[in-house]
């Protein structure tokens, strides 16, 4: 891994500077690009205007994870709840996409597996999908057999997998054959070459494969969602050969993108007439999530060094 990822990755999960580091003005301007503000007002807005003026569609997280009091995950839990109102009061076109841990996995896995199960049904009420994240490794087995487990229940249910583990091939297979909705990622963590790829070249051949299964002619059968996460243009362009040469409809899958991230190909995406969504964060809990955005690409570090020396 390259050393600045891997330092950045480092400092995401480093205690003190996950305390004291959104305070720091530099950090605080620089964020800025890629979050259009800590409150969920500020997400509804920028997705409303990317809607209006690009019809871009919108998916919502609050950033926060690892909460280690079950009060902080019942009150994220409420907070999503009121979220999806605000959702369906406005006729957004619109998500949720939730981390578990922020919503008490680690504290308490049943009353976590209840909150998904509410939020599901609530986000059913407004129309609309609810997404759960996957974080680091540990979690996998947990986040999928609490996915599973909702599933059975709500369909409007859908979960993001990682294209970097080894494993992944046969979660994906296991959720084609339930039906389910999958988001395709590369992988945001700094995982040990015990599980995952550690050289992008694999990942990337890794996403390839996959995203041919999430296509394929099975999983379109079992009524399976298809959501494509990523900014890498060469892999975009791929799946749209793939989709082309094998009959597939540019409706029956989606692109994802983060607010902020490769804007001309999301213009683009949108012009050509692909389902896009943007996924917009807001929130305080911002510095781990924002260090692993400038561990993605080193070449963010010089815009914050930028931003450093500018008035
Ligand atoms: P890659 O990192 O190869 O980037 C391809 C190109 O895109 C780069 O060359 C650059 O031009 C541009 N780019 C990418 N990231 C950039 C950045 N931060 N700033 C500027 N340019 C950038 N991960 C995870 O582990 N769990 C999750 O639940 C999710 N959820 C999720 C949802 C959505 C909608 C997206 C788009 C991504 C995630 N991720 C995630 C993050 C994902 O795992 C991955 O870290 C990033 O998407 C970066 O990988 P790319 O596929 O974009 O490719």
């Amino acid at each position: 891994m390259h050393p600045v990822r891997s330092a950045l990755l480092a400092a995401s999960e480093n205690r003190w500077m996950r305390a004291n580091a959104t305070r720091l003005p530099v950090f605080r301007r620089a964020v800025r690009r890629f979050m259009p503000g800590e409150h969920l007002d500020d997400a509804l807005a920028a997705a409303e205007g990317l809607s209006r003026q690009q019809r871009i569609a919108a998916i919502f997280t609050r950033l926060g994870e690892n909460v280690t009091e079950m009060t902080a995950a019942d009150a994220a839990a409420e907070h999503y709840l009121a979220a999806y109102d605000a959702i369906a009061q406005r006729r957004l076109d619109a998500q949720i996409s939730v981390k578990l841990t922020q919503l008490g996995l680690d504290v308490g896995p049943s009353r976590c597996r209840d909150h998904v199960g509410r939020l599901a049904a609530r986000a059913a009420a407004a129309g609309a999908m609810l997404w759960i994240d996957m974080e680091q490794h540990p979690y996998v087995d947990g986040t999928l057999a609490l996915y599973h487990a909702v599933l059975d229940e709500h369909r409007n249910v859908g979960v993001c997998l990682q294209a970097y583990l080894y494993r992944t091939a046969a979660d994906l297979q296991a959720i084609v054959d339930a039906g389910g909705a999958v988001r395709l990622v590369k992988g945001a963590y700094k995982e040990p070459a015990t599980v995952a790829y550690p050289k992008k070249v694999d990942v990337d051949a890794s996403y390839l494969a996959l995203a041919r299964t999430m296509i394929g002619p099975d999983a379109r059968a079992r009524g399976f969602r298809a959501v494509f996460g990523t900014h890498d243009v060469t892999i975009i362009d791929a799946i749209q050969q793939h989709a082309k040469a094998t009959g597939v409809a540019r409706d029956a899958y989606e692109f994802a993108l983060l607010y902020g991230i490769q804007r001309s190909v999301q213009q683009q995406l949108a012009r050509d007439g692909y389902r896009l969504r943007v996924l917009i964060s807001y929130g305080e809990y911002w510095f781990p999530w924002y260090m692993r955005r400038l561990a993605e690409r080193p070449a963010n570090v010089w815009f914050v060094a930028r931003t450093m020396l500018a008035k």
